[in-house]
């Protein structure tokens, strides 16, 4: 199978030295990719900026912005079995990024901000020939919340983690997570190192894989 596997943060830039982002080390899509070739499959690696070196046998794509993982995700898909996207992407990015460094002022200032396009939502839904699993980072109302981004996502599956407590989810080196399926099923995955829970995701999306194969064919 061939994976897309979308990991770590973007970037906004605000001025040559300065930007907006999200807190995300990019392990866990890391750890997906990884789980994925050693099962066998083929992997392609879309990062933002993380300090981890990236797994061996991937093609790595490196991104900054949110804008380059948007065509970057556009062009991976033409040819890819799944799409897993866990990159936090930033939801915002300066209306306007200064060409030069902006000096510092002793007075209040304000920074204009406008919406990014959200990268799952702009995949098509028609006789989508690829997977399309996501995930949701949520503080509260966890599977409120995460059920609602599958159905306006379009997933197939979501993949959601508290990131209220101090060492789960961002930039932790463990994980414990829900997966909502479209049928209205869930599945539960105890606190585990991301590498484990890599691979359990890694099987269960072979699984809904090989599904969907057999029913196409
Ligand atoms: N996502 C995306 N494009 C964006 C923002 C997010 O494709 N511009 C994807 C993420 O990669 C993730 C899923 O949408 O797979 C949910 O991301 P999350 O940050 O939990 O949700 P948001 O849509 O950003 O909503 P909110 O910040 O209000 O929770």
């Amino acid at each position: 199978m061939r994976f897309v596997v979308t990991a770590g943060p973007t970037r906004e830039a605000i001025d040559p030295v300065r930007f907006i982002s999200n807190r995300s080390s990019g392990k866990m899509g890391y750890a997906i990719a990884e789980a994925a070739l050693a099962h066998g499959d083929e992997v392609t690696l879309i990062s933002g900026p993380a300090s981890i070196a990236p797994p061996r046998g991937a093609k790595f794509i490196s991104i900054t912005t949110s804008d380059e993982l948007y065509d970057a995700v556009h062009r991976a898909v033409r040819a890819c079995d799944v799409l897993v996207m866990c990159a936090a992407v930033s939801d915002y990015k300066p209306a306007a990024s200064a060409p030069q460094k902006m000096m510092k002022r002793n007075a209040p200032f304000a920074l204009r901000l406008i919406a990014t396009r959200d990268i799952l939502t702009s995949l098509p839904r028609e006789q989508r020939r690829y997977l399309v699993v996501g995930f949701a980072a949520e503080t509260h109302d966890l599977e409120t919340n995460a059920r609602l981004k599958l159905m306006k996502k379009n997933c197939d599956l979501i993949i959601a983690n508290d990131v209220s407590g101090k060492d789960s989810g961002m930039e932790s080196d463990e994980n414990e997570v829900e997966i909502f399926f479209r049928n209205g099923e869930m599945k539960k995955i105890s606190r585990a190192p991301k590498k484990n829970i890599a691979r359990e995701l890694v099987k269960i999306i072979s699984k809904m894989l090989e599904k969907s194969l057999t029913k196409k064919s």
